[in-house]
């Protein structure tokens, strides 16, 4: 059977939407779909990167609203908590569901110039190997902020393969390996110049 030209466009446009996403600012509207990707995560380091309050904020976001939640990474933008620097988080929609979360610190303290880096990101559990991380990144690159940092450091631990294909697809040039601190293995250091 023939399915004729507007047919196929019409597959190749859904196609081609079915693996699109979009970086989209927090925003309460997005609970259902953030806390449900928040629940199916199986390690608490994913949860606590997933909620992107540090560890001693993790526990404060279970007494909090969602909408105070959402306040608070929109915020952080001008007024970070305290031992942050300001950071601007979007949440990547697929289908008007989150399926993940990326952040572009807009500096570097201590910490971050040595192991954290610009830029975190992490994948719902159940969205992961269809490529949404590369994505991110790509799109968080190409935003204004990104741009006027313009040298931009990425870290990842030594053995997280799919971090660092995520990094070195999107430009990242290997600079070194260090020590994240006693107990905590290796970084691996990128520079993405945009
Ligand atoms: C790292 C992470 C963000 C990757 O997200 P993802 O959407 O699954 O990644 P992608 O689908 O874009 O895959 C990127 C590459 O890694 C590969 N990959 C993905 N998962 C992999 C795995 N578990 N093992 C080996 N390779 C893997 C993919 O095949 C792809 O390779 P390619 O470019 O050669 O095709 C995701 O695994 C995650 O959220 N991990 C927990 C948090 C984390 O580690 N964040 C990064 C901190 S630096």
């Amino acid at each position: 059977m023939s399915i004729g030209i507007k047919g196929r466009l019409a597959i190749e446009i859904s196609m081609d939407k079915k693996n699109t996403i979009e970086l989209v600012k927090p925003h309460s509207r997005y609970q259902a779909s953030f806390m449900a990707a928040f629940n199916e995560l199986t390690t608490d380091s994913d949860r606590i990167s997933w909620i992107y309050m540090g560890e001693a904020g993790y526990k404060v976001f279970f007494n909090m609203s969602f909408a105070d939640y959402v306040n608070t990474l929109l915020i952080s933008e001008s007024t970070p908590s305290a031992h942050f620097v300001k950071d601007t988080t979007y949440w990547a929609v697929k289908d008007d569901e989150v399926v993940g979360r990326i952040s572009l610190r807009h500096e570097l303290n201590e910490f971050l110039a040595k192991i954290g880096g610009h830029i975190g990101y992490i994948v719902a559990q159940s969205h992961r190997q269809q490529g949404f991380a590369g994505d991110m990144l790509q799109r968080l690159l190409a935003t204004p902020k990104a741009k006027d940092i313009g040298k931009l450091l990425l870290t990842c631990d030594e053995n997280n393969v799919a971090s660092e294909k995520t990094i070195t697809k999107n430009g990242g040039i290997f600079e070194s390996l260090i020590s994240a601190g006693p107990g905590k293995g290796n970084k691996k250091r990128f520079w993405i110049n945009v």
